[in-house]
């Protein structure tokens, strides 16, 4: 079977697959048991599966293996850990920045993002930044806090 090789959050990763096309985000949950990123629309209107490909935020519903092959993927489970939060995590820990929190991980990969470009940006900035993650329960005030209480951090 082909092989693909992969950086997922700093260690070197190969899987096998038949198709170039699966994507990527099936390759994280399902061969790799990466939980972080999920599965929402999975055609990258939602931004729930949002993961960084060196550093830039994709949706990794419509990202194929093949094209992520080589590239250096982080996830959610990549920025920190429960013991060790990343400042965007703790920030949304602080604000309480999630309901069903079905969207976090898409608002978080986005964020973490938008303030590698724009380390101290302005509420219009995060709301632009964010503009393509729904969250269907509503929670974009505390979100938008988060993101701006960690810009501070
Ligand atoms: S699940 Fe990928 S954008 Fe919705
Ligand atoms: S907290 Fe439920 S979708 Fe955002």
């Amino acid at each position: 079977m082909p092989t693909y090789k992969l950086r997922v959050n700093g260690a070197e990763k190969t899987v096998e697959s038949w198709d170039p096309n699966q994507p990527l985000l099936y390759v994280l949950r399902d061969s790799l048991g990466l939980q972080g990123p999920k599965f929402g629309c999975g055609l990258g209107q939602c931004g729930a599966c949002t993961v960084l490909m060196d550093r830039q935020a994709v949706r990794s519903c419509v990202t194929p293996l093949g094209k992520a092959a080589g590239h250096s993927i982080t996830t959610l489970e990549g920025l920190g850990t429960p013991e060790k939060p990343h400042p965007i995590q703790a920030a949304f820990i602080a604000e309480q920045a999630a309901q069903c929190g079905f969207c976090a991980n898409g608002m978080v990969m986005t964020a973490t993002a938008l303030l590698d470009r724009t380390p101290k940006p302005t509420v219009e900035q995060v709301k632009q930044g964010l503009a393509g993650a729904i969250c269907r329960c509503g929670t974009h005030t505390r979100i938008i806090r988060a993101v701006l209480r960690a810009s501070r951090a």
